[in-house]
């Protein structure tokens, strides 16, 4: 008998939040193959008739793609959705090569990614910083997407969720009260390592997160924000993270450079459920 029947017949929870699947391209792809990626990845839903209004899609392509994904998804009316993977801390002025959230705005991004474990660590951004670049992100009108998540040695040092609630509330606490965020929950020991988080273990995290929250932001703005997982997520496994209660959606970065699989993912619900 196949023990996971019963998990797959069993309803996706409802939830106010609308679900969000992002693809964080990383240091991949020229303006060129976005463009051919996004065409592939808009056919793949368009055929599959996504509802976009259900489960919202996200690409987090390299600064230096932004314009030309931008243009096609203006001439071409597509529902995807566009965001950057940093942001200075600064409005504008001599300090080269960043790039401000007024020029993100500008090109119709909605959101940008802050604190991503690969800049915490690859490039020693602090806490501190990461809470100023969300504040800069907020102030140009776009969402930041707070990313936090535990390494290996922290996991058994301090258990799962002690890490990411500390960035958090650093993120979290230097926005205003009212100001629209997303988190994605990466655990650094499952990013691009193949060894996915188990759901129950996301969920775990990504509850912790909320009860934060309430005490950060108030009930409502933690009901209101979606929380992603993030770290391994393939189609095979996305419905799992999808299931639990406080996971909003999957923040997803080798598998969304493949336009079949990452449509898959963002088709979660039929895949699994065959609906
Ligand atoms: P992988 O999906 O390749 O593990 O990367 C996750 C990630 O870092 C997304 O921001």
């Amino acid at each position: 008998m196949n023990e996971q029947i019963p998990e797959l017949r069993e309803p996706l929870l409802q939830t106010d939040r609308v679900p969000l699947i992002a693809g964080n391209w990383k240091m991949n792809l020229d303006h060129l193959q976005a463009i051919a990626l996004v065409q592939k990845l808009s056919w793949a839903l368009k055929d599959a008739r996504h509802d976009y209004g259900e489960t919202e899609v996200a690409v987090f392509p390299p600064f230096t793609d932004l314009r030309s994904v931008q243009t096609l998804l203006a001439a071409d009316k597509l529902s995807l959705v566009l965001g950057a993977q940093d942001v200075s801390p600064h409005e504008s002025g001599a300090y080269t090569g960043d790039i401000s959230a007024a020029m993100l705005a500008k090109l119709e991004a909605r959101y940008v990614l802050v604190g991503h474990s690969e800049r915490r660590h690859g490039h020693g951004e602090s806490d501190e910083l990461v809470g100023q670049k969300a504040l800069a992100a907020h102030r140009a009108g776009l969402v930041p997407m707070i990313c936090v998540g535990e390494t290996a040695e922290d996991l058994e040092e301090h258990g799962a969720a002690a890490i990411p609630l500390a960035q958090l509330a650093a993120a979290v606490s230097s926005l205003p009260k009212d100001a629209e965020f997303v988190i994605a929950y990466e655990p650094v020991w499952a990013i691009g390592s193949g060894q996915a988080a188990t759901p129950e273990q996301a969920e775990e995290v990504a509850k912790a997160i909320r009860e934060s929250l309430r005490d950060l932001c108030g009930d409502e703005r933690a009901a209101a924000t979606r929380i992603l997982y993030g770290g391994s997520v393939a189609s095979q496994n996305v419905a799992g993270f999808l299931r639990q209660p406080n996971v909003d959606g999957a923040l997803v970065g080798g598998a969304s450079l493949k336009s079949d699989e990452f449509a898959k993912i963002v088709q979660f619900k039929k895949h699994v459920t065959g609906a």
